[in-house]
């Protein structure tokens, strides 16, 4: 069986995960269910590079119960999670994943799904896309995008003339981005920040760069632990937004003195770099939680760092700028992942759902879809919304039709 993994031992382990997970992805479930008779994907290569998580198991396991053969990498060396790459692997999933892989190791995973040669790419993040234009993508008709930071990739191919087949970009629906950028990654990342440092958020000044989807999620739910929110932005709107959400909102340089915990979430690079390092109070802690581990300047950090940092345990890493020790958790990556396990399984359902609908949706479509980044149609949107309330046993009201002709009037 073609694959690479850390060890095949942690296979039982990682289907009980993959079982507590489905058993909080209904919507997954449910769309596996509906669809299992017709074997829509039969004959279909999928190719994924995503964070190999429980949740993602149960998305791999619904397109292959549906006919797919897959090909799955890691969307990030440091993300995935063995007895899941083991379980997947011993159900016939080719897996090219283990967690700590070398940069050069996780060029090779992707060059290795690519070599698979699937006819629609799954991406979180645009690295596997990005490999595939390189290689020219011959065989693959269409593919999809996870992330914002990936779209944004894509978008930037497309507007070059330079995208080979049509993208959906499953980021921009509603139902993946009010929920699993909000509030997945809002909790996701506190977890992460918590497993990593076990500190009390109650009382702290944490300073959220960004205030977009995961940048409001993860303030919102610092406040709601009892933290002292201060945002930066670069975008007048959103400042203000911030603003009358509670938060304090200032530049960077400002926040720099006063944060004691920092939270990159902007998909942009250098947010924090030597400038303000060097203005820190003792003791801060710096996380990430964009796409990519752009968003601190690590090289800088690394650069006027007085000592090799000491690694004080498998996510915390302590440098030291002028005396004051600065911890920078995950080596910068997207600490959700890299110290907890991601989303929660109910916001990943929401997100996988969007992918599998839209995987089958390329199936059906690819041969009339025009090369460009395409919005997740409204039609799936609207379906995975009814299904996660059918899923949570909630009903609400329908327009009327005095409602319907009043909506449409002049
Ligand atoms: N960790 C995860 O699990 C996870 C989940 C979803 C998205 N993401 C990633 O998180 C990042 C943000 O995603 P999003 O959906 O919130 O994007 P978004 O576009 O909604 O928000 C980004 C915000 O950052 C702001 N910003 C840009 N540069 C800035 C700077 N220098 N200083 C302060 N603010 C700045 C922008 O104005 C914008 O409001 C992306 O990289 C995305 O791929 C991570």
């Amino acid at each position: 069986m073609p694959g690479k993994i850390a060890d095949n031992n942690l296979a039982d382990k990682g289907r009980r995960s993959y079982e507590w997970a489905a058993s909080r992805m209904g919507i997954v479930e449910k769309i596996r269910a509906i669809n299992e008779s017709s074997q829509l994907l039969a004959g279909f290569r999928l190719g994924f590079c995503l964070h190999i998580t429980k949740e993602t198991s149960v998305l791999v396991m619904a397109a292959k119960s549906l006919g797919a053969d897959i090909a799955i990498c890691s969307a990030n060396p440091l993300s995935a999670q063995d007895d899941i790459a083991a379980f997947l692997y011993n159900r016939g999933v080719n897996v090219y994943a283990w967690r700590g892989e070398t940069e050069s190791e996780y060029q090779q995973c992707i060059l290795d799904v690519l070599a698979f040669r699937p006819a629609i790419i799954t991406d979180d993040g645009g690295d596997l896309h990005s490999m595939a234009h390189q290689q020219e993508a011959k065989d693959i008709v269409g593919g999809t995008e996870e992330t914002t930071s990936g779209v944004k990739r894509l978008v930037a191919l497309e507007r070059a003339s330079r995208l080979l087949y049509p993208i959906v970009a499953v980021n921009n629906a509603r139902t993946k981005y009010l929920f699993d950028n909000r509030h997945g990654t809002g909790q996701s990342t506190l977890d992460g920040i918590l497993r990593a440092t076990g500190i009390l958020l109650a009382g702290k000044n944490i300073v959220v760069c960004g205030y977009g989807w995961v940048g409001k999620g993860v303030a919102t739910r610092a406040k709601g632990m009892g933290a002292i929110v201060t945002v930066t932005e670069v975008d007048p709107i959103k400042a203000i937004e911030a603003k009358m959400d509670g938060f304090e909102v200032m530049r960077m340089s400002d926040a720099a003195p006063v944060g004691d915990v920092f939270v990159t979430c902007t998909g942009q690079t250098c947010v924090i770099r030597k400038e303000h390092f060097l203005k820190m109070k003792d003791a801060v802690i710096l996380a990430n939680a964009g796409h990519f581990d752009v968003e601190i300047d690590i090289e800088s950090l690394y650069n006027i760092s007085r000592y090799q940092p000491v690694q004080i345990s498998p996510n915390i890493e302590r440098f030291d700028v002028n005396g004051k020790r600065l911890f920078l958790l995950s080596k910068g990556r997207v600490v959700n992942l890299v110290a907890a396990e991601g989303h929660p399984p109910e916001v990943m359902a929401l997100s996988f759902a969007n992918q599998l609908l839209s995987i089958l949706y390329i199936t059906k479509n690819h041969d009339t879809m025009e090369v460009k980044v395409h919005s997740v149609p409204e039609q799936i949107d609207q379906d995975v919304g009814s299904y996660a309330l059918d899923s949570m046993g909630i009903k609400i009201d329908q327009m009327i039709e005095e409602q319907e002709h009043y909506q449409h009037s002049s």
